[in-house]
């Protein structure tokens, strides 16, 4: 298996300044680590300061470059300071990584309450328009932004695997923000990609697999969804995100990618 380098090396997004929501766990703490070994200079984006420092602190390690930004993406005026602090310390911004994301309520909708609602909301599809508007003004080189949905903004899944609607509405409001940016800054050189991953082994779907009440037989449930049988690894993403924010997608725009160990071709 090919498994990402632990130095920084001449990369595929050399001098590219990178902005990567949610980079302290999961998949986008394998983002921005494979962004920085690419030579990206990395704003780790967290609202969690202890796990962003983690991340900060391993990509100086490697001799990469990294920043600290302590943000809730939920919070408009957080969002616009640390946006402004990257620009500040690095100028523009060339890629925004909107990983940040809730799981949420695991409950069938009727039990769902209007407060657990707008949670989601807020984090999953209002923090990328919060992180969209203030990083797409300091995209004075072109840009490329990538969003991440679900197979679950794609397809509803079986009644027993399908995890939660307002988590799917949250996932398919993502994807028509992203074709919709994607049409609204074309010409700006600006492009706007989705990436919709499968069950990836992180600390969301290890919350999600306990949640059952049977870690073990979930995960073997939950593998079995994937054709290539196993749930994937953050990096099988991280590669994906790697190539729509490198200059190799330059043509590439308005898609989702899709990432699911053949999931939904199934
Ligand atoms: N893991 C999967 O199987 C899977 C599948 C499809 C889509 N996704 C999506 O990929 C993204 C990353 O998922 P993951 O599994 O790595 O998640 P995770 O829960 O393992 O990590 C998410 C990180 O985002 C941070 N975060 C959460 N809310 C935030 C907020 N409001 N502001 C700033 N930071 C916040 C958390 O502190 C955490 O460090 C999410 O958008 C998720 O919906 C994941």
């Amino acid at each position: 298996m090919t498994t990402a380098s632990s130095s920084v090396s001449s990369g595929r997004v050399t001098g590219k300044v990178a902005f990567v929501t949610g980079a302290g766990r999961g998949i986008g703490r394998a983002t921005a680590i494979m962004l920085a070994q690419h030579g990206a200079k990395v704003a780790v984006a967290d609202r969690d300061a202890d796990v962003a420092q983690e991340v900060v602190d391993t990509i100086e390690s490697m001799g990469g470059a990294a920043a600290l930004a302590v943000v809730d993406v939920a919070d408009e005026d957080g969002v616009r300071q640390v946006i402004g602090e990257v620009v500040d310390r690095w100028n523009r911004i060339d890629v925004l990584v909107n990983c940040a994301g809730l799981a949420g309520i695991q409950k069938p909708i009727h039990e769902v309450t209007t407060a657990e609602y707008d949670r989601v909301m807020d984090v999953n599809v209002r923090g990328i328009f919060h992180t969209t508007k203030y990083a797409i003004p300091a995209m004075t080189n072109g840009g490329s932004v990538i969003n991440f949905s679900s197979i679950y903004g794609l397809v509803g899944g079986a009644s027993a695997e399908s995890p939660y609607s307002v988590y799917q509405a949250s996932k398919g409001a993502v994807l028509g923000m992203s074709r919709g940016d994607a049409m609204m800054y074309a010409s700006q050189g600006i492009r706007v990609n989705s990436i919709c991953p499968g069950f990836i082994d992180t600390p969301m779907v290890a919350g999600f697999l306990e949640r059952t009440g049977d870690a073990a037989a979930a995960r073997t449930a939950a593998a079995a969804l994937h054709p290539l049988g196993d749930l994937g690894e953050p990096d099988d993403i991280a590669y994906g995100v790697l190539y729509l924010a490198s200059d190799e997608s330059k043509f590439v725009t308005g898609t989702a990618l899709v990432i699911d160990g053949g999931m939904t071709a199934a």
